[in-house]
This record gives C-alpha cells, structure tokens and sequence, in this order.
C-alpha cells in the first residue's frame, strides 16, 4: 500500500498509459459501504488500480482496509473532497470514479446539518468539476433511497419520481443527485447515480439501526425503538448493493439513475424481534423512546431498471441478518473501540 501523507497529499504515480489496467478512485472507501466496494475491487477485477480518497471522519476506519492495504496497485489517501487540490490529485489518472463519501446519520444530521451540507452537496461538487476537467470516463454518485422521501403503500419509488427529502440528510443527498445531473447535462461528465435502499452487513458504524441493535444486544443493554417501530425498510445486504453499483458502472447508460433494493418490506420490530431471537436475549431490553422528528415511515422501490442490466440481490434477509451477528459476535475488537451503544438510535 502507499499511504500518502496527511496534509494535501501529492500522489507518486507514473502517467498513464494506453493498456495500463483501469484505475478506479472510491471516495469514502474508509466507511462501510465503499470499504466493502473497494475491498471486492481489489480481490477480483484483475489488475484494477484502486485508489481510496477519504478523510477518515468517526465513520472512516482504516481498518476497514487492512486485507487490501499493502496490495500493489492499492493506495490509500488521506483527503477530503471538499478540498479541491486533494481531489484533483487523487483522481488524476483515474479511468472512474465511485463517490460513497458521505455524511450519513439523519439523527446527527437533525442536531447539526453544516457537515451534511459541505460533503454531500459542495463536496459532489467538488468531485464532478475534477471529473469534467480530467476527462473522467464515469462518475457513479452513490446515493439513497431516502431522496423519495416517504412512501405512501402500495407505490413504489420510480426513478423519475419527484424527490421529496424530509430530513437534512436526505436533502443533503438530493443536492449532491441534482449537482450530478447538472454536470452531466451541461458539462457532459458521464454520470450515474445508484439510489441504495437501507444496506446491512459486516463493518457498519454501530450508530445505524441494525449494528446498534445487535451490538446492544451483545452487550445485554437497552434497545431503543423509534416511536411504534413500525417504520419499513428494505434491507438490502452490502454485498448485494457494492454489486448493483458495480452494474451499474459496468452497464448503465450515463445520466442515468438505477434503484437498487430487493423489492422485501420489514417493520422495524420485525427486524428487532429477529435481532432478539438470533442472539437470545430478552425481549425485555427493548424502550420504545420518543419518535424521531420527522421520521420516514415507509421506502419502497421499484428497482427494474437496475434488474434490467442483470443484477438482482442475492442474499435472503434473514441470512444475511444471521451472518452479520456472527460477525459482530466474532469482531468485538472492531466495534467496542468505537463506543457503541453509546449513539443514539438506529435510521
Ligand atoms: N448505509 C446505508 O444504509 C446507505 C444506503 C443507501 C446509500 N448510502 C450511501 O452510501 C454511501 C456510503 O454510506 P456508508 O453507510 O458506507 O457511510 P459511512 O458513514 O459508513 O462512510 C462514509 C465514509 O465517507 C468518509 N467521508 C465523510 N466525509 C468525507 C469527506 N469530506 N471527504 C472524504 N471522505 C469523507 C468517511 O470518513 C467514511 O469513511 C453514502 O453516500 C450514503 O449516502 C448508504
């Protein structure tokens, strides 16, 4: 691996030339999701050149990393995208770009949304003019389902539906979809947006509900349910979404917008209830607290278009729910450093 240094990193490489292997830049490949994508990269497209841009915020961990970090071919640069000399530096050269960086919890986004703001919108922002000023072959901007806002049953969020944020989170990802369209059209960067539903999986901060309940569950301390714990979600598993991405960057047609989830409704209690019974605690550690303000009670997509260019999602909820407990279960030495259930509550 090499480790550029902390302060606006100038990356070491050679130009590019035709038939080098393709070089890919994952910003926020630190965090759950584009750690996993990042990792799978590096394990299975032969000869890619990955390089993760991230600037290590309380949900980046390197050691998210650690089976790919001294690859040849893998670099890791501490950077943030909102600075535009260290995004310029780390995409130069890159054939793609795959943007996870993020602020991600809408509970930290109701108490202080300025780092929402800054990353998910400008940073995108920042991102895209890299993009078009180097010639970038596609930019895939990782977004969420949440930009629908909520869903009244039984619809289901088409691509082309107006985007209606309710938290500053969500809001903060809608800028950073409008912001990627608006280069596309005007600027022609190539762009493509995912729209993920709720992902699940190893190596997720325990702040989100599924990591904090289980973590919490492990420990014998509280649960903390939302309001009635009705709200539904489609879980989708963190291999399956990196996968649907990977489709899309691989398939999807530039300017286009791909939702990915696996078409399957779970209240939150169901899921608490099978949190409770995978890992046998009582049910008597569950505290319905009060509700988060402006809670989404329902997502739902309609993910054809994704379906469309061959993917679909793999791995059956409850397996999925059952492998990452293990996980949890066996990795105590990842998550007790970082506090958990010491956070507020889960999405
Ligand atoms: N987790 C989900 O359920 C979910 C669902 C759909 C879409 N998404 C989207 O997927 C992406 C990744 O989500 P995640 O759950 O892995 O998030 P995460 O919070 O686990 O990781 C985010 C990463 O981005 C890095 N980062 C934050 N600000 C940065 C900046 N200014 N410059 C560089 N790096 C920065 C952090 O250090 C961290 O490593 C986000 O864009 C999110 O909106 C997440």
């Amino acid at each position: 691996m090499r480790f550029s240094g902390l302060q606006a990193p100038r990356v070491a490489r050679r130009p590019r030339q035709g038939g080098d292997p393709m070089r890919m830049l994952v910003t926020g490949g630190a965090g759950f999701i584009g750690s996993h994508f990042a990792r799978t990269a590096a394990d299975r497209v032969p000869g890619v050149e990955v390089v993760v841009l991230d600037t290590l915020t309380y949900a980046g961990n390197l050691r998210n990393l650690e089976t790919v970090l001294d690859r040849p071919g893998f670099t890791f640069i501490h950077g943030d995208i909102c600075d535009r000399e260290s995004a310029r530096r780390a995409m130069d050269g890159c054939d793609v770009v795959v943007n996870f960086a993020a602020e991600t919890h809408v509970d930290r986004s109701i108490l202080d949304s300025g780092a929402f703001v800054q990353t998910d919108v400008d940073g995108t922002r920042v991102l895209l003019e890299a993009a078009r000023d180097l010639g970038v072959q596609r930019f895939l901007q990782v977004s969420t389902d949440e930009v629908y806002g909520n869903v009244e049953p039984p619809h289901r969020s088409d691509e082309t539906d107006p985007l209606r944020p309710r938290s500053p989170y969500s809001a903060s990802k809608a800028g950073g979809d409008l912001m990627a369209l608006a280069y596309h059209h005007t600027s022609g960067v190539p762009v493509l947006i995912t729209r993920g539903s709720n992902t699940y999986g190893p190596y997720q901060y325990p702040e989100k509900l599924i990591p904090l309940f289980v973590t919490n569950a492990l420990d014998g301390k509280p649960l903390p349910v939302y309001g009635d714990g009705l709200q539904r979600r489609d879980w989708l598993h963190v291999e399956d979404h990196c996968a649907g991405i990977a489709a899309v960057l691989q398939r999807g047609e530039p300017g286009g917008i791909y939702n990915l989830g696996t078409g399957q409704e779970h209240p939150n209690l169901e899921v608490i209830d099978e949190i409770i019974r995978l890992t046998g605690v009582s049910r008597s550690l569950v505290r319905h607290v009060p509700d988060r303000p402006g809670h989404d009670r329902r997502y739902a997509l309609n993910t054809s278009r994704a379906r469309a260019l061959g993917w679909q999602p793999r791995i059956p909820f409850e397996e999925g729910l059952e492998e990452t407990i293990r996980w949890y279960g066996d990795n105590r030495s990842w998550w007790e450093p970082l506090g958990a259930g010491e956070h507020a509550r889960g999405r």
